[in-house]
């Protein structure tokens, strides 16, 4: 049996690091185990031009505590007046990483995001030029289309015909979240790739819903059935290239999760490698972790590994605050709802 795992420091791939107090609370959370993450700019307001990614690339390496390691990958937020030559710079300079859609309404401070994505097709086309990936939350925010069927719907009518328009163009489908993200991945060997969350091969909708409303498991996109959640796992721990992690790790204050309206998101920062490990473990797949992880992402937006490894160790279980206290407020870690054996030494 295995005991002690060593794999290259881990990246990810899809984290929300907030601003100010928030910022200062959550990024040690990801900076002592992971080596980079690619940040989400949906700040209010959004991380729109080069200059805002700066200026937030600025704060954040201002938040790092001595001694930690952790470099952010930044991105831009996607309008419909994002200017074409200030994207190209930004990448050209080393300054972002990818480019974010958000369709306007879709998730939290979302609603600079794209309405009319004809609007972005030039955009889209210069991207595709200069290798720049796009980075998509793929759910329709149609009024008519149930929440559940938010992403088939979305790779049909938005995504597909966007990939078809824009030859080249890099797409990573974020946090996919059913067995259709997985097959439109598989169905297509070029320019393509899919995060998946920590939370996402962990919980089903049952976990939200039964037994009382559980506003820490509520997140966009929202966790679906069990049969979706089997087929995430099934491609994470396949060894697939094109699947790679990316947290989703989303920190609201407990205030505005436990509340009428409650905020979406769950906050796997601090124990996103214990959770996976037994993910995998279950799953027989323990030494497909480190291509989720470690390789895969880099691979995809053509970085190198990282050259620092981590070793995850199996004991008695490990425990992890219920709780981040934050100079925000406090924030619930995510429970998996088992216990968790792994930790990194
Ligand atoms: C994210 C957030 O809180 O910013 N929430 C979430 O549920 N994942 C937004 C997002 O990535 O959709
Ligand atoms: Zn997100």
């Amino acid at each position: 049996m295995t005991q002690s795992l060593t794999i290259r420091r881990p990246d990810d791939w899809h984290l929300h690091l907030r601003d100010g107090a928030m910022l200062q609370g959550v990024l040690p959370e990801t900076a002592r185990h992971f080596g980079r993450a690619i940040i989400m700019p949906n700040l209010v307001p959004p991380v729109v031009t080069g200059a805002d990614a700066a200026a937030y690339r600025d704060r954040i390496m201002a938040a790092l505590p001595e001694g930690m390691d952790f470099t952010p990958l930044m991105t831009l937020y996607l309008t419909e007046d994002t200017n074409a030559d200030d994207l190209a710079a930004a990448h050209a300079s080393g300054l972002i990483t990818a480019v974010k859609l958000y369709p306007a309404g879709a998730t939290t401070n979302s609603a600079s995001g794209v309405k009319n994505f004809d609007k972005v097709r030039p955009v889209l086309e210069r991207m595709a030029e200069i290798g720049c990936p796009l980075c998509v939350h793929g759910e329709v925010v149609d009024a008519e289309i149930d929440i559940f069927d938010r992403e088939a719907v979305f790779i049909d009518r938005v995504l597909d015909p966007i990939r078809r328009a824009t030859p080249g163009l890099r797409v990573v489908m974020e946090h996919i979240t059913t067995a259709d993200g997985v097959a439109y991945v598989q169905a297509n060997d070029r320019d393509l790739g899919a995060t998946i969350t920590t939370h996402h091969l962990i919980i089903n909708r049952n976990h939200i819903l039964v037994g009382g409303i559980k506003p820490h498991y509520y997140c966009l996109p929202v966790a679906k059935r069990e049969s979706h959640r089997q087929a995430l796992v099934q491609a994470a721990t396949s060894g697939d290239a094109r699947f790679f992690l990316g947290t989703d790790s989303a920190p609201h204050i407990d205030a505005l999760k436990e509340h009428a309206c409650g905020c979406a998101g769950c906050f796997t920062a601090t124990n996103t490698m214990s959770c996976l490990a037994e993910v995998f473990e279950a799953a027989n797949a323990l030494d497909k972790l480190e291509a989720f992880t470690s390789l895969n992402g880099p691979a995809f937006y053509g970085l190198p590994a990282n050259d620092a490894t981590i070793t995850l160790t199996k004991g008695d279980p490990v425990t992890y605050p219920a709780k981040l206290e934050t100079g925000a407020g406090p924030v619930t870690v995510f429970d998996p709802g088992f216990p968790l054996h792994w930790r990194v030494a």
